[in-house]
């Protein structure tokens, strides 16, 4: 079937091309929810509900649904993205901001565009996450955010870049992961990067065409000796103590950015502290405004017009970055125009867009750091001792959050939101650490607590997915999912709602009770949401199958539980019809779970396990897993003979002989830091020996 696709598209000289002079992609598409025929921004519409008006697939016949064409994708790594889909292409990216277009009838490449990511990282390279969750699309421009910062225009129709910005300090450790949003002729674009340095989170609008900056908002106040940018800043500033701006204070805007067409704002959801532990970064405590909020701002001019903050003085990475639906509920016999949050912290908000007013927020999952939301006041009632004031504190949530940014959809029809829920305590503790002595990290993973130094074992957490009634504020019905990392659903008007699942299976649900109506076994974790849209009057599906993110990457064994090793299976997209009869290629590998290698002459040395956790934690575990068990991001450390080898483990960590394969180069690290590092991987993989007092 790919094979007669293409040909046929070859004989009709560049029928990309002609489907291409189709639909201009402007405000007006952008909000229309009734045209279901593209996918043309991150959550298909500005209402970001990531539901379809198409129903040609419908509960009735799902169980048809075959495979059309699929995509083998050898040089990528994690898949977290949304593909955008415009007059029959479809426009995604691979590892390292890669970019696509592709046939949707056929699977064939019309063009690719390489950002040259790693060339143009440095040193950020370290912190940088081979995550990017979308494009934009935008009057024939595909934008491009890459992790190394740069705002990126592309001619949608032949890949050749426009225009291209920097929307970073390329000396700060900050990076980008989210997909960029276009409004009213502006791209808008914020980044991570909380945990790696002093960070101040903010986010810029740049003209679509010329990608001249229009404006910046910043999340967090400077220091009040620079004077403030804006009134805000000043409001913002009394909610804060000490010297916070010395550490940045965080609120990176990495991900929720709604355009509300029908206030004409834009709704920001701002990250956690930077670092996280409050004790550090605001001593005599203060709201901190305007970390973990929803902050809305006119989209003409980025100023402030309300907030509402879901976690004051947040001390556990409770951000509120998480997606931002716009949905009309009716209460009564009044329609309020709402917004759906669903942050980290385990409650599920529902506020009015048109003042900020909370209207409910109940808990989704288990948490707690509450008891609950005081309605009157919005404001959460926290249990005593939750802020690890003794030193130490297991709190339910933990901060991989209740949800984190695999999307939830919206379906009006049914009322229901169908969120990926995970429910994991976190222990947090600062036992012993000298806060007073703490200083913002350089290019390294460091929250001001003591977290990562070991392995997250795989019954730590578990996960589900609940379809939740804002209006009732309830579960109406639930499915266990296997592990903690499970990615975002897309819901229709055919009654379905479609997810994907760690262990590689891809599943249709009615999306009225739940019942599971067909599924697929893909033979790889899913990290991405699916997607639909009709080409030529035929509703297709489309999903990158590549497993990644933070939970695929940073947590451990409970990553590494799906077999997903490194590079051992191929990436993929696939698409689907109801007519499709290509058989699901076979994997190039079953789950792989690599063992650590026995080396019995290498001893490891017990004075140096301490200070090696530490520098693991910091330089490596965000790519080779807690406690050096990788969940497939980067190879398992425990197994590498490259370890065993002191000279090969110079060449590699700091000469960089594999940094064109995306292993960072440390050129600063001493024999010291190298010794400490390798004994403590050896220790990992079985060695005998006691970690410590520090250790857990
Ligand atoms: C940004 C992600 C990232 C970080 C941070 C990172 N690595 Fe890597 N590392 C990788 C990737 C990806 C590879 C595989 C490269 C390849 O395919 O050749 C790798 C490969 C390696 C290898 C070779 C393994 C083998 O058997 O081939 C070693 C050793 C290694 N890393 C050590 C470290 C150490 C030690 C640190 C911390 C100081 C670290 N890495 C930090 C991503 C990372």
């Amino acid at each position: 079937m790919t094979r007669y696709f293409a040909v046929a598209c070859a004989a009709v000289a560049a029928c990309a091309i002609n489907a291409h002079a189709g639909t201009t992609i402007d405000d007006a598409a952008l909000a229309n929810e009734a045209d279901g025929r593209n996918w043309a921004t991150y959550g298909r519409t500005y209402s970001e509900q990531r539901y379809s008006p198409l129903a040609a697939i419908d509960a009735d016949n799902v169980d048809e649904l075959g495979l059309a064409w699929y995509m083998d994708l050898p040089n990528d790594r994690s898949l977290n993205g949304t593909p955008l889909v415009v007059d029959g292409v479809i426009y995604f990216e691979g590892s390292y901001n890669f970019v696509y277009a592709v046939d949707a009838r056929s699977g064939k490449t019309l063009w690719t565009y390489d950002p040259k990511v790693i060339e143009a990282a440095g040193e950020r390279m370290r912190v940088m996450w081979d995550v990017s969750r979308g494009l934009a699309y935008w009057n024939g421009k595909v934008y491009v955010a890459t992790v190394d910062g740069r705002l990126i225009a592309l001619d949608a129709a032949s890949g050749e870049r426009v225009w291209e910005t920097m929307t970073v300090d390329p000396r700060k450790a900050l990076f980008i992961t989210g997909a960029p949003k276009v409004f009213r002729g502006k791209v808008f674009i914020g980044n991570g990067g909380t945990e790696w340095g002093p960070t101040r989170g903010y986010a810029t609008a740049y003209d679509a065409e010329t990608g001249e900056q229009v404006w910046r908002f910043w999340a967090v106040p400077g220091n009040p000796a620079d004077g403030f940018e804006n009134e805000a800043m000043e409001m913002a500033a009394k909610t804060w103590t000490g010297e916070w701006w010395k550490y940045g204070g965080g609120g990176t805007i990495w991900h929720g950015i709604t355009y509300d067409p029908e206030f004409n704002q834009v709704l920001l959801g701002t990250g956690n502290g930077s670092p996280w532990n409050q004790k550090i970064r605001s001593p005599e405590g203060g709201d901190n405004l305007f970390l973990c909020s929803i902050v809305a701002l006119d989209a003409d001019t980025g100023e402030y017009k309300w907030h509402y903050q879901t976690v004051p003085g947040e001390t556990w990475d409770y951000n509120s970055n998480m997606d931002i639906v716009l949905a009309d509920l009716k209460y009564g016999e009044q329609t309020i125009k709402a917004l759906l949050h669903a942050p980290k912290n385990g409650f599920f908000y529902v506020i009015n867009r048109a003042n900020g007013e909370l209207l409910s927020a109940e808990k989704i999952g288990k948490a707690t750091w509450a008891s609950h939301v005081d309605l009157k006041s919005g404001r959460p009632v926290e249990n005593a001792g939750v802020r690890y004031e003794d030193g130490e504190e297991l709190v339910w949530p933990s901060a991989v959050g209740t949800h984190s940014w695999h999307a939830m959809s919206y379906n009006p029809d049914t009322g229901l939101v169908y969120v990926p829920v995970v429910e994991m305590p976190g222990f947090y503790t600062d036992k012993g650490m000298k806060l007073e002595e703490w200083k913002s990290p350089y290019f390294g993973f460091d929250p001001g607590i003591d977290t990562l130094r070991g392995d997250v074992p795989a019954d730590a957490g578990t996960g589900a997915l609940r379809a939740w009634d804002p209006l009732q504020a309830k579960v109406v019905w639930e499915h266990p999912l296997p592990g903690i990392w499970n990615p975002g659903t897309l819901t229709t008007h055919g009654n379905l709602v479609f997810q994907g699942r760690a262990d590689g299976r891809f599943v249709a649900y009615r999306a009225t009770d739940g019942e599971v109506l067909w599924s697929v076994e893909l033979g790889h974790g899913i990290s991405a949401p699916p997607v639909t849209y009709e080409v030529d009057g035929k509703q297709y599906i489309s999903l990158l199958v590549g497993w990644g993110g933070t939970g695929a990457s940073m947590v451990g064994s409970i990553a590494a539980q799906h077999g997903w090793a490194y590079k051992a299976q191929m990436r993929r997209l696939y698409t689907f019809t109801l007519d499709g009869a290509v058989p699901i290629p076979p994997q190039t590998n079953p789950p792989i779970f690599p063992k650590p290698l026995a080396a019995p002459d290498f001893l490891v040395d017990a004075s140096l396990l301490d200070e090696g956790s530490w520098l693991y934690k910091e330089s490596c575990s965000m790519c080779h897993g807690g406690g050096a068990v990788s969940g497939g991001y980067a190879p398992d450390l425990r197994a590498s003979p490259i370890v065993l080898s002191e000279a090969a483990f110079k060449e590699v960590v700091v000469n960089g002989a594999k940094r064109v394969n995306g292993m960072p180069d440390f050129n600063d690290f001493n024999d010291h830091q190298l010794a400490v590092l390798r004994h403590y991987i050896r220790h990992q993989a079985g060695e005998p020996q006691n970690l410590g007092a520090g250790g857990h």
